[in-house]
């Protein structure tokens, strides 16, 4: 393998390095993988205006995503089964996210739990909710969170079912995997990834196992889900959960203006334009698409956040440029997790901030912060994101 320059060189590097079901399982969208694929597709549209001759020494990509101070704004998104990427994978993304200065969001399936996470930092993680109809569990779940000192919860909207990711049944994806020979081959064939495992106890949903009751396999995710997750999930909700958090609240996979004027009314500190990576509403539009509508209908009054598509510095601006406060990547850190442990997060979000920052000097900027549509060149921008 050469020299690792971009995002899709830790994603070429990861699928030789991770077993199939799992690197599968990080590639994969709903479906027809339309929206997965729109959410990339439709950044490309979107052109940058090159300005020149302005002085752009002394460039800053600080910024802030609800009042928490961040060296760029991109935060890792929740992603579940992380620890299947590479061993101990939540623990190591979240020290590389520490270091470099941006939030770590762990998801509620994660493998490594929340009391491992706190072990191994020291600033706080933010917390991402799923809510089960076990009340008493997610109840137990915000308690653990706010015990672990988390600084905010990010509660996911949009998966209170499961979308189906046709690769996933295929490979009889499961955490940990089974033995069949399928999958004994799959890993037999990436021995780095079997030598991490072994050396960790770490295996299963950590969050779940043990502290929900009657949960002893959460072998199955869709079987778990469909059983687990609650389908009343409403709107009236978000309220106690706020009130028994108590702390920053961040709605996630908001995709339309008016579930965003919902939002607002929740009183919650920010919301995520997203859509789940594309891995749910498959035929959905792409997360940057709908972003200027939404930013349009919340105005200042709450922070808006995006994800999805985003594998670049150039995204990020993009996203930045047509209203959003803050961005968040997925796939991009699992890949650099998958292809070099934490070190591959770190080189993740480095690539990320390179592009990031030579990107705002050629567009003739030197504050992050200070970026707006006039950065974009509008007639196409209106057309991709139309
Ligand atoms: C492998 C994988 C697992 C995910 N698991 C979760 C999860 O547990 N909770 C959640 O809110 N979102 C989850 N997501 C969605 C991400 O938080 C985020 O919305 C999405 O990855 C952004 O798109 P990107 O991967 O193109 O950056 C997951 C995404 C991926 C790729």
């Amino acid at each position: 393998m050469g020299a690792i320059l971009e995002i899709n060189d830790l994603k070429k590097l990861a699928e030789r390095r991770v077993p199939k079901m799992f690197f599968d399982y990080a590639n994969s969208g709903a479906w027809t993988e339309s929206t997965y694929r729109a959410n990339e597709e439709d950044f490309a549209k979107i052109k940058l205006r090159q300005r020149v001759l302005v002085d752009i020494t002394d460039r800053s990509l600080a910024s802030t995503m609800i009042g928490q101070e961040v060296t760029m704004p991109v935060a890792l998104a929740p992603t579940g089964l992380t620890g299947m990427q590479h061993a101990d994978g939540e623990m190591l993304a979240a020290r590389a996210a520490e270091e470099f200065g941006v939030p770590f969001t762990l998801s509620t399936m994660s493998i490594c739990s929340i009391e491992d996470i706190a072990s191994v930092t020291k600033k706080p993680f933010w917390f991402q909710l799923y809510v089960m109809r076990d009340r008493d569990f997610v109840l137990n779940l915000i308690d653990r969170a706010k015990a672990a000192g988390c600084s905010a919860l990010v509660l996911t909207l949009d998966l209170q079912i499961l979308g189906q990711r046709h690769k996933d049944l295929r490979n009889g994806l499961s955490a940990p995997p089974k033995f069949t020979p399928k999958h004994i081959y799959q890993m037999a064939t990436r021995p780095r990834w079997c030598l991490g495992m072994l050396g960790t106890s770490r295996r299963t949903f950590r969050n779940i196992v043990g502290h929900a009751k009657g949960v002893g396999d959460l072998s199955s995710l869709s079987a778990w889900t469909n059983e687990q997750f609650d389908p009343r999930l409403s709107w009236d909700d978000v309220a106690w959960i706020k009130e028994r958090w108590g702390g920053k609240l961040i709605l996630k996979g908001i995709l339309d203006k008016e579930d965003a004027l919902m939002a607002l009314k929740t009183g919650a500190d920010a919301i995520i334009v997203s859509n789940h990576g594309g891995r749910q509403l498959d035929g959905a539009p792409s997360s940057i698409s709908v972003l200027p509508e939404i930013v349009e209908a919340v105005g200042d009054r709450l922070e808006v956040h995006l994800d999805g598509g985003i594998r670049s510095g150039q995204d990020v601006l993009k996203a930045l440029c047509l209203g959003a406060r803050g961005t968040y990547i997925g796939r991009p850190f699992l890949y650099g997790l998958g292809a070099l442990g934490k070190e591959g997060v770190t080189l993740a979000l480095e690539i990320i901030r390179k592009e990031l920052d030579i990107t705002l000097a050629l567009c003739g900027k030197r504050n992050i912060q200070d970026v707006g549509p006039d950065l974009l060149y509008r007639t196409v921008a209106r057309e991709a994101v139309a």
